[in-house]
């Protein structure tokens, strides 16, 4: 899911998108209803939107006429975006919604001025400390509050607890910060690199964890898969250790007797 050019599956972000809407802190929201003063539609760009998921969550908890344009490098996820818009707003203001494909990293500083807001959702630990540098420049360029959910932070619980898991957690988290062809992946340090690059700027965080039961058992299990691939491609040691592990977990997500806990953030930037 995570993993440096490999496409991100529909599937798996349709499996995601309730436990992601549960975990939004909600609160951050609160920041970002007055409509803006001029007349017409609020303008937000969702950077690395996929298919479209935070406007589904966002559009209709703020009021008045809103304009999303959502980008991402993958096309057949924008789609998705442009068919299965969000909305109608809080007040039942319409609500539209713009593809938008492009690299995010490669955004110039002012391409996103007239923003009247700019969100992401689950994109902050896929980069790398340049580009979320270079990010953070065009977004505080723009001048607007920037809502950034669902970055992956340290932490991951899984009841009943099993030895293993803590070394699978590690060689994740190693997996997340590994070193590509862009440079070191940012993974569960994201958040933390995010404040520092904005220094003085005005910021929340608020924690955002998915909490997995048997009502997610499908999801518990494909993020236990994903995850547990991720520690054995790190550390290939792990792999033949891990066989039994991985049956037995999948059983108990399968039979909704697994809950996992996966910590998230929210970070909220204010003009
Ligand atoms: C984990 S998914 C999250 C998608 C969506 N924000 C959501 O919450 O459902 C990460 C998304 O970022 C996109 N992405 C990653 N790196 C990108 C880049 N450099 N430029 C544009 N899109 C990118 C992927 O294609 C994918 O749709």
């Amino acid at each position: 899911m995570t993993v440096e050019g490999i496409r991100v599956s529909r599937r798996w972000l349709a499996l995601r998108e309730p436990a992601d809407a549960a975990a939004r802190a909600p609160d951050l929201v609160e920041h970002l209803r007055a409509p803006p003063e001029e007349k017409g539609p609020r303008v937000i760009h969702d950077l690395g939107g996929g298919t479209g998921a935070m406007g589904r969550w966002l559009a209709r908890l703020l009021p008045g006429p809103q304009h999303w344009v959502v980008h991402d490098r993958d096309a057949d996820l924008l789609e998705i975006a442009e068919t299965n818009s969000p909305g109608p707003a809080a007040d039942g203001a319409p609500v539209t919604v713009e593809a938008r494909q492009s690299d995010i990293t490669r955004l110039q500083p002012g391409e996103l001025t007239g923003a009247d807001l700019i969100t992401a959702s689950a994109l902050l630990d896929l980069l790398t400390e340049d580009e979320l540098a270079r990010l953070i420049t065009v977004c505080v360029d723009a001048r607007c509050p920037v809502l950034l959910t669902l970055s992956i932070v340290d932490g991951v619980q899984l009841m009943p607890a099993d030895p293993l898991d803590r070394r699978v957690a590690a060689a994740f988290d190693a997996h997340q910060r590994r070193t590509t062809e862009r440079g070191r992946l940012l993974g569960p340090a994201a958040v933390t690199v995010a404040l520092e690059q904005l220094g003085r700027l005005a910021t929340k965080v608020r924690p955002s964890p998915w909490r997995l039961g048997a009502l997610q058992a499908d999801l518990a299990a494909e993020w236990f898969t994903g995850w547990v691939g991720a520690a054995c491609e790190q550390q290939p040691e792990l792999a033949a250790e891990t066989y039994d592990y991985t049956l037995r977990r999948l059983a108990e997500a399968t039979a909704g007797q697994l809950a996992v806990t996966v910590d998230h953030a929210d970070l909220l930037i204010l003009p």
